[in-house]
């Protein structure tokens, strides 16, 4: 079978999407798979290099690449893809929407509002928010653009920041808990992980430097365990994922609160969903096998 492991990319998570695809490519059993990189380095690539594949990897995040766009193409070229749908990727990419959802499904997730302009803070919705916040562009990945902001002098600085990675900025609550993991592969969930970053938030260097963050496997009493795996299932459910994708929760007083849902986790030697995977005796190529397996079905 001719797997396309399509990465790169040109969104601000480029470079995280080419470490996920080397990482599936050196992982990827050759015995079973005749393996194409395919990079995209600008939009048209995908429609030049995809041609003559069984099968779209995507190792792609952000825009142009978890956000339903190259989903779309691919079903317009009639190529089957990993993952979920061109609709679930659009969803999850927006947060704004997908916080809608979940709360429409009875979820916790932080409160929010949403930014299309700098003059929007003047317009008095900033005083139903306390301090710390959270500051992020409404659609982008790997805490990029994201400032954890403890007072407003902050604010203005952040607030810029976020809107030059998009249109849209989300302003969040910052909920002071334990930050876990809870992935979910072909209807199974794997063993939720626990973070702790050595920075004050989950930002790109705890992401992605080996090191500089804490991240076990953890185990919780019954009822804690139970809420869990209710709130990411049912956040699965609602943003109509398949095959797999990864929830982001804040743990508080035994609730969770549903942070996003992300439909392309990274996949690169420090990322999170391969380790609670490893955790379930399930190998990265035993990961990528049932994740091929899962889409083709
Ligand atoms: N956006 C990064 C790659 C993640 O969710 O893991
Ligand atoms: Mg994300």
């Amino acid at each position: 079978m001719k797997v396309g492991v399509i990465m790169g990319g040109v969104s601000s998570e480029r470079e995280v999407s080419l470490a996920t695809g080397q990482e599936m490519m050196a992982n990827l059993d050759s015995g079973k798979y005749e393996v194409i990189p395919i990079d995209i380095k600008q939009k048209q690539d995908l429609l030049e290099q995809a041609k003559g594949i069984d099968i779209a990897l995507l190792a792609l995040h952000g825009s142009y690449g978890e956000d339903g766009t190259i989903q779309g193409t691919l079903e317009t070229m009639g190529i089957p893809y990993t993952g979920c749908s061109l609709l679930s990727s659009s969803l999850c990419m927006d947060k704004d929407l997908s916080k809608k959802l979940l709360r429409y499904e009875g979820l916790h997730t932080p409160d929010w509002t949403v930014l299309r302009s700098m003059a929007d803070l003047g317009d008095g919705r900033m005083d139903s928010f306390g301090y710390p916040l959270v500051v992020k562009p409404n659609a982008g990945g790997s805490s990029i653009g994201v400032t954890l902001v403890r007072n407003e002098e902050r604010l203005l600085d952040a607030v810029q920041t976020a809107f030059s990675f998009g249109e849209e900025v989300l302003l969040e609550e910052y909920i002071q808990g334990e930050e876990i993991t809870c992935s979910i592969l072909n209807g199974q969930h794997l063993p939720i992980v626990s973070i702790k970053p050595g920075a004050e938030f989950f930002d790109y260097t705890s992401k992605y430097e080996p090191g500089q963050c804490d991240e076990q496997v953890v185990t919780f009493d019954k009822e804690t365990l139970e809420r869990i795996l209710q709130a990411a299932e049912t956040s699965y459910q609602a943003m109509k994922c398949s095959v797999y994708a990864r929830i982001d929760i804040m743990l508080k007083d035994g609730v969770p609160y549903i942070l996003e849902v992300n439909t392309l986790p990274g996949m690169t030697r420090t990322s999170l969903l391969p380790r609670s995977a490893q955790a379930a005796g399930i190998s990265f190529g035993g990961l990528l096998d049932a994740i091929i397996e899962g889409s083709l079905s």
